[in-house]
């Protein structure tokens, strides 16, 4: 397809405002402010998509008008005068690159909790609890109303004086639809009963702001359509609400949602991840385009530029949000016009971003350690100025594609030595589960762009130190990861079965499973959910207090699916000591620290997960001849300055050791040390 003629490259007129392409990231708050401020962090991330090509790049998930709406994850404060020049200085950088900015706004209503910020209690349409954020709200009285209505009009005036071309009220899972919906709305007052009364409050907050900012101002809603929910709001009843609020004048664009989100399970389906269709909810986000004649935008899992093109070529939306995609790829757009659509990092959906921020943390994409850290780390890798070097990697799991290509994109001469007949490593294993086959994108992205950059690949090598050295190499990057580690055991070590034989077909799962998982992450989980698939009758095993706790909220549901499927049985607080043989079964031996109890399972095979330990001879056969000592200058490193450690000056070469090679950590540490290393040489 011509650039000219791609539906997804035409502009869209909303009012006064021309939006160059159809592309957009929908709101979502990465934890990346400062004090509830959206400063440079936040600033250098939007106007990297902007840079990137995006036509409209919606801010701040949830930005807060109400000070008892404390941030649930880092919220913009609205309700600070000092949000203006942030967002002021947010809009020029975004704008300079040609794309324009709109802010989410909401008041979190119970959707947060009371035992932050000020300490306010939490407010709701009635004392209904919701059981992610847990408190329990107070139903709001009149001068809740009154107050809660001049918020939004202040904020959305702050959100004006900055100059950003927009807002978009957020109407799904928070305050104002908390009123639309019989699950939450249980009043005996003017607002509940009817669907007028319902959206009463909705109506009187959208008139309250463009009382407050005119007709010109662009206002949306991104609001839920059918909360697909035997309690909840029903499709006629959310279709109809759109049409109202179409005909209202009060509006620009409805951003269609469908789903509750109340739990983790309802949010998974709302923001759906790994092993989920493509697109579920884009047919009905057509339904209400139809219904209401009214521009739609739209974002779930619409990651690949394919579906994006047919949502607007089909109708059905005039916005595609591809919002986790650009948080793996700012550069789509461009990157589309320019016709290098198979240069963009794809999204694999595995919500290491989103997981993050529940934990409190910054939202980072597992295989793009740039993202979050434009300041330091760049999306498009430059060519060095300096010489060409010849720079040998050993190992094409993450960390040693991450730093073949980044290497490669140097400049470099890369060679990568692999064991395996092919590339991967860890990522593979993690692959058998089928729903989760999507990770492999990180190794297929990796592989075509070393490709592209002339990386040369050389598989069923067990690389020695002389492997490494005939290539007379400038650069060593070991990457050799880990293996599993079962040392932890005190007797029977050679009687467990590891997660990874399991996942890598070493092993077949027996009959009656013990899974003992001290990891707490993605693997142990993984090959629960292998195992329990294939029949097996299983018992999953942990000393934590709840089950994998660094699985987040929007990954942790699927593997509950199959774990209720499958009536795994779960055993908290129990930590495996040892293994011993009784006749052909196994009996694993488990000790409770809280009343110093000690248990025993007869089972047919235990399976243990407890990270890996490096596999690292290769890199300390190296040591003595390097320059650096395998030495790394933590100081530089995190100032994201070269390397420059030379500790032994005879040394033939710069040494370095990255990923699980060094301890046992995750994709994201792995693919980050990588392109620390490598952007630098
Ligand atoms: C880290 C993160 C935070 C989010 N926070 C919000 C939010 O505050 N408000 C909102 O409406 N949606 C939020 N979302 C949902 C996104 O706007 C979007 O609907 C979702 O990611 C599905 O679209 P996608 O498949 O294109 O990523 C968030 C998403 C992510 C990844
Ligand atoms: S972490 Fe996963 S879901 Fe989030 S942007 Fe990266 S690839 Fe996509």
């Amino acid at each position: 397809m011509t650039a000219t003629g791609d539906p997804l490259l035409q502009p869209l007129r909303l009012k006064h405002l021309t939006l160059r392409n159809r592309f957009m990231s929908t709101a979502h708050e990465p934890f990346y402010t400062e004090g509830g401020m959206p400063k440079e962090r936040y600033r250098l991330y939007h106007a990297e998509k902007a840079r990137g090509g995006i036509a409209l790049t919606m801010i701040g998930g949830s930005a807060v008008v109400s000070p008892d709406s404390p941030p649930a994850f880092g919220n913009i404060l609205l309700y600070r005068d000092e949000v203006v020049p942030w967002l002021a200085e947010l809009a020029g950088s975004v704008h300079s690159h040609g794309a324009a900015i709109m802010i989410q706004i909401t008041h979190l209503g119970r959707r947060t909790s009371w035992s932050t910020a000020d300490w306010l209690p939490v407010i709701a349409p009635s004392p209904v609890r919701e059981p992610a954020h847990r408190a329990f709200p107070k139903a709001m009285e009149d001068w809740d109303f009154a107050r809660v209505t001049r918020d939004y009009a202040d904020a959305a005036e702050r959100c004006r004086a900055a100059g950003l071309d927009g807002i978009e009220v957020e109407c799904y899972g928070h305050l104002l639809d908390q009123f639309w919906s019989p699950a939450t709305n249980k009043r005996d007052d003017e607002y509940n009963g009817r669907l007028e009364s319902r959206i009463r409050f909705a109506e009187e907050v959208l008139r309250a702001i463009r009382a407050r900012i005119g007709a010109e101002f662009i206002v949306g809603v991104r609001m839920v359509c059918d909360e697909d929910w035997d309690r909840g709001l029903s499709r006629e009843e959310g279709i109809e609400i759109a049409r109202r609020l179409a005909r209202s004048g009060m509006i620009d664009f409805i951003n269609v949602i469908r789903g509750h989100i109340d739990t983790d399970e309802a949010l998974a389906h709302v923001i759906p991840g790994m092993g989920e269709r493509s697109a579920p909810h884009l047919d009905f986000a057509g339904e209400v385009r139809a219904a209401t004649r009214f521009p739609v935008f739209h974002a779930a899992r619409i990651q690949d530029v394919a579906t994006a093109r047919h949502a607007v070529s089909s109708g059905k939306l005039d916005m595609v949000g591809m919002t986790r995609a650009h948080i793996a790829d700012p550069h789509i757009a461009s990157k589309v016009a320019a016709g290098r659509e198979s240069e963009i990092l794809p999204c694999v959906g595995m919500g290491y971003c989103i997981d993050r921020i529940y934990y409190g943390g910054d939202a980072l994409c597992i295989h793009n350690a740039a993202t979050g850290r434009e300041a330091t780390m760049p999306h498009a890798v430059a060519r060095s100025a300096g010489p060409p070097r010849k720079v040998v990697v050993v190992g094409a799991g993450p960390a040693g594609l991450e730093a073949a290509r980044v290497a490669g994109a140097r400049g470099h001469a890369v060679t990568v030595f692999e064991a395996a007949s092919e590339a991967g490593g860890q990522l593979r294993v993690a692959a058998a589960l089928r729903r989760r086959r999507e990770i492999l994108g990180i190794v297929d992205w990796r592989l075509g762009e070393c490709a592209r950059l002339g990386v040369e690949f050389r598989y069923n090598i067990y690389a020695e130190a002389a492997d490494v050295l005939s290539e007379a190499p400038d650069v060593v990057i070991v990457a050799t990861g880990g293996l599993p580690n079962t040392s932890f055991l005190d007797e029977g070590a050679e009687l467990a079965t590891t997660a990874w034989d399991i996942l890598s077909g070493a092993a077949k799962p027996a009959g009656s499973v013990l899974l003992f998982d001290d990891n707490g992450a993605h693997p142990g989980m993984t090959a629960a959910e292998f195992i329990a698939a294939a029949g097996s009758s299983l018992e999953f095993v942990t000393p934590e207090r709840v089950l994998a706790p660094d699985v987040g909220g929007i990954n942790y549901p699927a593997y509950f699916r199959a774990f209720a499927r499958h009536g795994v049985t779960v055993s908290l607080m129990l930590r495996l000591q040892g293994i011993k043989r009784e006749g052909n079964r196994l009996v694993a031996m488990l000790f409770n620290e809280y009343d110093r109890s000690r248990h025993e399972r007869v089972v047919d095979q235990v399976v243990v997960e407890h990270g890996t330990l490096p596999l690292d001879e290769l890199y300390f056969a190296l040591k003595p001849g390097s320059r650096n000592m395998g030495e790394v200058d933590y100081d530089a490193w995190i100032a994201s300055r070269p390397q420059q450690v030379t500790r032994n000056p005879d040394g033939a070469y710069l040494l370095y050791r990255i990923g699980d090679a060094v301890s046992s950590r995750n994709i994201h540490a792995a693919i980050y040390d990588a392109l620390r290393i490598a952007k630098d040489l």
